[in-house]
């Protein structure tokens, strides 16, 4: 054990060195790397209490989406309370950034459970928390818990710490959000995630097994999944509904039904987050929402409910193939809500500095690149994706079109609104293009906008 700020007896290697997540002062272990700002991809791992600076972004939008929740009052009444648990906390960045970056006036109406297995990670986060307490003094009651014994007193500061397993923990207290982000699949946690869920909640979910998710493993994914992938441009998009999929099923034999709010392939996870209900006749109607994506010639693809014995080699599946996300919710996460929420002003980063910080001007605009980039392109796109829409990626276009090259994805899209449909351009590495323009027009305005046709 290592001495903390305030005589706290922290893990060893504690304070490690100090970074900042949105508006949130993190520890990190001496020896992983300094995070450069927007990484992308995996980290190499440096052993229990490691931070992935890569999910940053998501951890950003859980902000912005338990912020909407108790914003919009679309989860709980206005005098309610939001009981929030992190279930596999690691070393409490999330949570931590809930206490700190979602507004003073809503902080009452959140309980944080924040739980892991690994008692150094746990510790790392609970002297984190204290070093750094949120500057709202945030005192709750223990709660009963679903078992009808009392909870012993474990607040950090608004925080209430469980070293339990995560299947255990889940189901202990009728949560209305639930975060499950474990070490690649989250299927192990799923039916505890479900039922320790209050008859309405939110559900999010990271994945980091996308081989089995898209289907580059096959075997993975048909034990995993029993589901059959094609490894193409709408691999990322079928490992999306493929995780969809598997959780309205497994919420529909629980008389559960799903809606997602906002569902994603971030370079190397899969990010879905949805509102669960407890509804028989809704879980019912779950076929209506499972099909297939059936590669077409005259298109470049169609969703069937059932591929016939002809499609099946031409078809990924079983997915979800209802809306993604949910308008209101997508609208609302824009960059200014980020900047709005998560971005440390002038005055709290030179109070960091003193409490250790090294942060240079361009860590200051590199930090606010990062916040815009995790919520880029989704509120232009929150219409389409809560409907029914058709996804282009803009390299297949040209092969379809009959011509050299590709138009410019913006000149592209701005010609098909002009023509009076939707069009937006989705938060990926790759090109991607929503639209419910028919397929032929696409094609006509790729013609009309490609290089080779000026
Ligand atoms: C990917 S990390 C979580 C990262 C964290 N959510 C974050 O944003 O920094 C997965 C965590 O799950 C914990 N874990 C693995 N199996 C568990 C279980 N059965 N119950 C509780 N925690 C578990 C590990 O100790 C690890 O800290």
């Amino acid at each position: 054990m290592a001495e903390g700020a305030n005589g706290d007896l922290g893990p060893d290697g504690w304070p490690g060195q100090i970074w900042l997540e949105g508006r949130t002062l993190v520890h990190l272990l001496a020896e992983q790397t300094r995070p450069t700002h927007m990484p992308r991809g995996p980290a190499k791992r440096t052993g229990p209490g490691f931070l992935n600076p890569a999910m940053a972004p998501a951890r950003t939008r859980s902000i912005l989406l338990l912020n909407d929740a108790l914003e919009h009052d679309w989860l709980v009444r206005p005098d309610q309370t939001i009981r929030a648990l992190d279930a596999l906390c690691a070393t409490g960045v999330r949570i931590r950034r809930w206490r700190n970056e979602i507004p003073a006036h809503v902080q009452q109406r959140l309980r944080i459970t924040a739980n892991d297995l690994d008692q150094f990670a746990l510790d790392w986060a609970k002297i984190s928390h204290s070093t750094h307490p949120p500057v709202q003094n945030i005192e709750h009651e223990p709660e009963d818990d679903r078992y009808g014994k009392n909870s012993e007193q474990r607040f950090v500061n608004g925080l209430d710490f469980r070293n339990i397993d995560a299947r255990i923990a889940m189901m202990e207290n009728g949560y209305q959000w639930i975060d499950l982000d474990p070490f690649g699949s989250p299927v192990q946690f799923l039916d505890a995630a479900l039922q320790g869920l209050s008859r309405t909640g939110v559900l999010e979910i990271t994945a980091t097994d996308t081989a089995a998710l898209t289907g580059s493993s096959a075997s993975s994914q048909a034990r995993r999944y029993g589901a059959k992938g094609i490894v193409d441009v709408y691999a990322h998009d079928d490992a999306v509904r493929l995780l969809l999929a598997t959780v309205a099923t497994s919420a529909a034999r629980l008389d559960k039904s799903i809606t997602p709010l906002m569902a994603l392939f971030d370079g190397h996870h899969v990010r879905i987050s949805c509102l669960v209900k407890t509804s028989r006749e809704k879980a019912s109607k779950i076929g209506d929402m499972i099909g297939w994506r059936v590669r077409e010639e005259d298109v470049p693809y169609r969703f069937v409910r059932h591929p016939t014995p002809e499609q099946v080699k031409r078809a990924s599946g079983p997915l979800w193939v209802g809306p993604l996300w949910d308008k209101d919710v997508a609208s609302r996460m824009t960059e200014e809500k980020v900047l709005e929420l998560c971005q440390a002003s002038p005055e709290e980063i030179e109070g960091m500095k003193t409490a250790g910080l090294e942060w240079s001007a361009d860590d200051v605009e590199y930090s606010t690149r990062e916040l815009r980039r995790s919520v880029r392109y989704i509120s232009e796109a929150a219409d389409l994706m809560s409907r029914e829409h058709l996804l282009l990626n803009l390299d297949s276009l040209p092969r379809w079109a009959g011509i050299g090259g590709a138009p410019k994805l913006e000149k592209l899209i701005a010609s098909i609104l002009a023509d009076g449909h939707c069009a937006a351009r989705l938060p990926d590495l790759e090109p991607l293009l929503v639209t419910d323009a028919p397929f032929e027009t696409v094609l006509q305005h790729v013609r009309k906008n490609s290089p080779l046709a000026e």
